[in-house]
């Protein structure tokens, strides 16, 4: 890249807005040029009104910067990260793409749309080719490209090897997921310490719907989803960062336990083909050991951006099982936009 191409954050106060910054403070290609949040931070500087919850410092640069308020619906970046509230981004993402921003959310409020891409980079960097239509369709200049929800991001990260090499048929999945994947407060600590929460608000509805969207094909300008059935049951444990998952799968084809260790250990994509810049390599991490992978361990694989597997072995119920984790706010969140945003840059699709 000649010249860096100026970004934004809209919610950047926030968990997965910090991650951003993170991120982004030294990205080869991208600079932070924008930080917009809600009328409680605006016209203050960021490094007064964030609460940094991170443990690397807050870059003296960004700290500087003034905060914007999100629904004036200005920045000066054409390329804005969106770490919004679903209920915030359904108005302002729309309002934005509609003045030519090209906005890559985390948020859950367009990732069902027909014409929303919903995009994982490693597995259906095609479905990007959806967003002429968006355009067309709504009438914008710019677009929008949602990116998973975290649990389903990893989840997926684990099934599509799979699914390439056998086909997945059902998926029964448990979740233990960390508390920073509720934003910051977040839970009450009094809730969660010596404690685990059911989800409540429609956490296994995405978890059972996501992975069969990216999953699925782009055929003739409509997204066909993957023929799959996934039952979810989804909890909040006292973890800091990091989702676990325990998962039994029924494959199309049989498999042994060296077929599924190779289909992980060889699983190689576009963004590991073309060494983007946050592309972990491998994309699929595979520990050894029944006792991983956990948490504080294994969460910053990849620099936070692989998905790590262990405990494969043969199910009771279905065909195999195993446990996987991975890191909520960088590659189920803040990382995965900005991998997608990274694809679309290579292909000189931001200009
Ligand atoms: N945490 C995760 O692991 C994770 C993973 C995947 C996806 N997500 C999704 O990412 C999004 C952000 O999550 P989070 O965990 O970062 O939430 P959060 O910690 O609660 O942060 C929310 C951010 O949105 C801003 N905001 C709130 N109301 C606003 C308004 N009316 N106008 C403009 N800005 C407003 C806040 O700004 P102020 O500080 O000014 O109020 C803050 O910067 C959510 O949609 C979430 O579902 C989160």
């Amino acid at each position: 890249m000649d010249k860096k191409i100026p970004v934004g954050i809209i919610g950047a106060t926030g968990a997965v807005g910090q991650r951003f910054i993170s991120l982004l403070a030294d990205h080869p290609w991208f600079e932070i040029t924008d930080l917009l949040a809600s009328e409680r931070s605006a016209g203050q500087r960021y490094g007064d009104v964030v609460k940094w919850i991170l443990p690397e410092p807050l870059p003296a640069r960004i700290a500087d910067l003034t905060v914007r308020q999100a629904d004036a619906g200005q920045a000066d970046a054409r390329v804005l990260f969106s770490a919004l509230p679903s209920s915030q981004a359904r108005t302002l993402e729309p309002l934005f793409a509609s003045r030519g921003h090209y906005i890559f959310s985390n948020a859950s409020a367009f990732r069902m749309d027909e014409d929303v891409p919903l995009v994982i980079t490693e597995v259906n960097p095609d479905h990007l080719d959806m967003i002429p239509i968006q355009q067309a369709r709504r009438g914008w200049d710019g677009f929008i490209v949602c990116n998973a929800n975290c649990t389903s991001t990893h989840l997926i990260g684990a099934l599509h090897p799979l699914h390439l090499a056998f086909g997945v048929k059902k998926v029964f999945v448990a979740t233990l997921q960390a508390a920073s994947g509720a934003g910051y407060p977040g839970i009450p600590s009094m809730d969660l310490i010596d404690n685990i929460v059911p989800h409540s608000y429609g956490e296994e509805e995405k978890v059972e719907t996501e992975p069969r969207k990216i999953m699925g094909d782009f055929v003739d300008g409509a997204f066909r989803f993957a023929q799959m059935t996934i039952t979810a049951h989804c909890h909040r444990v006292p973890v800091l960062d990091g989702h676990t998952e325990a998962v039994s799968v029924a494959l199309g084809k049989e498999a042994t336990l060296e077929d599924i260790l190779d289909a992980f250990r060889s699983y190689r994509r576009l963004p590991q083909e073309l060494s983007l810049p946050s592309a972990p390599d491998p994309a699929v991490v595979v520990v050894e050991g029944m006792h991983r992978p956990q948490p504080r361990l294994d969460r910053m694989a990849g620099r936070g951006m692989a998905t790590v597997v262990g405990r494969i072995r043969p199910c009771n119920l279905l065909d195999w099982r195993f446990s996987l984790l991975g890191h909520n706010t960088i590659r189920g969140a803040a990382g995965g936009s900005i991998l997608n945003a990274e694809l679309m840059a290579y292909w000189g699709r931001l200009g």
